[in-house]
């Protein structure tokens, strides 16, 4: 196998849900960031595995292409190819890491399998200022919820996480109820800027220590519905963004909270969000206040390296290149 280069530029793909998408990084700067989001699933209401991963097929090659040219780097160029390995849908990352796998062998360079999390993690690692270790970083995304105490590149530890639903279920599950499609995270609180928050109460759990629980906010919304539009059909679309305002308020309130709690008991000053639901624009705006109030410094990643992408595959695969952490071609990939 070709040795490890000094300037190593490696292509990294991520296909864990239903985003298709490549990048290309040298050292550790972007130069290409490409990402095909299904849109198929918007009307089955939530992502069907199945079309994901046959539409990941037809996706992956088209969106290597338009990252290599972008980067104007050619494939004899790459030094080792960085792959989603997990976790995720199944079939869909058997189809990056099958990709991976049979360009890297073509091509005679080693595969780097990464972990998805640590890979929004890392996403912070593409500002200009690289944070001091360790940090605090609210993990946030449509299966996961977590408050991570990051000791160094890829090493870090869950301080606390969701019992059941994440925050960015929570935010699907509002946009479900309310009949907004899929994904309704980003539709929510667009919906949300325009409404009250204060217009409707719903409850703020109470958890234990650094965790979480969105289960409860989504029954009593779900029986609020009810009761309302049995005085009034019409209720939801009277009420749309005020309900919308309302749900993001809470989450957001719930998310700041035990993070803020848990900064204050361990005495950091680095604190971080990453996640789908770090594009939410009341979390950034609650985030930086909190951090603002405590005077730490706030890392807040730009809206691409939010929301699945391969950059953050690209970073995080470019620190585990450094340490010589290459993968096998028997590695399989994890759904959990
Ligand atoms: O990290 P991500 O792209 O995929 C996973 O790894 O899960 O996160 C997707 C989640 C979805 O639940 C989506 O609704 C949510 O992030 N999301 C948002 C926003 N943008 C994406 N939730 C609230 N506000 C947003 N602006
Ligand atoms: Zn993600």
């Amino acid at each position: 196998m070709t040795q490890k280069q000094d300037t190593a530029i490696i292509l990294a793909i991520e296909s864990s849900c239903d985003d298709t998408a490549a990048a290309v990084i040298k050292d550790s700067k972007i130069l290409a960031n490409i990402v095909a989001s299904q849109t198929l699933h918007g009307e089955y209401g939530g992502v069907i595995p199945e079309l994901a991963g046959r539409a990941h097929q037809q996706y992956i090659m088209p969106v290597v292409q338009q990252a290599l040219e972008k980067a104007q780097v050619k494939l004899n160029e790459v030094s080792a190819i960085a792959y989603t390995r997990g976790p995720g849908l199944m079939g869909s990352l058997l189809v990056g890491s099958h990709f991976a796998k049979g360009m890297a062998l073509a091509l005679d360079i080693p595969t780097i399998g990464v972990h998805h999390l640590e890979a929004h993690v890392a996403a912070h690692y593409l500002q200009e200022k690289l944070p001091g270790f360790p940090f605090l970083c609210l993990l946030v995304s449509g299966g996961h919820t977590q408050i991570l105490l990051v000791e160094d590149y890829l090493k870090m530890r869950i301080i606390g996480s969701t019992r059941d639903d994440a925050a960015g279920e929570a935010f699907d599950k509002t946009a479900k109820m309310l009949g907004l499609p899929y994904p309704g995270g980003p539709l929510v609180d667009k919906l949300a800027e325009e409404g009250n928050p204060k217009a409707f109460e719903f409850p703020k759990s109470k958890m234990e220590a650094y965790d979480y629980s969105f289960s409860g906010l989504k029954t009593a919304l779900l029986y609020f519905l009810n009761k309302q539009k049995k005085d009034d059909p019409d209720f939801v679309e009277k009420h749309l963004r005020d309900i919308c305002a309302s749900m993001r308020y809470t989450i957001v309130e719930t998310l700041i909270h035990q993070f803020e709690k848990a900064a204050l008991d361990l005495g950091i000053k680095t604190v971080g969000i990453a996640g789908g639901v770090s594009a939410n624009r009341l979390l950034r705006k609650s985030f930086e206040e909190m951090a603002q109030k405590h005077q730490w410094r706030s890392m807040i990643p730009a809206f691409e390296y939010c929301t699945d992408n391969a950059a953050m595959i690209a970073i995080a695969g470019h620190y585990k290149y450094l340490n010589s952490e290459f993968g096998r071609l028997d590695d399989l990939p994890f759904a959990r």
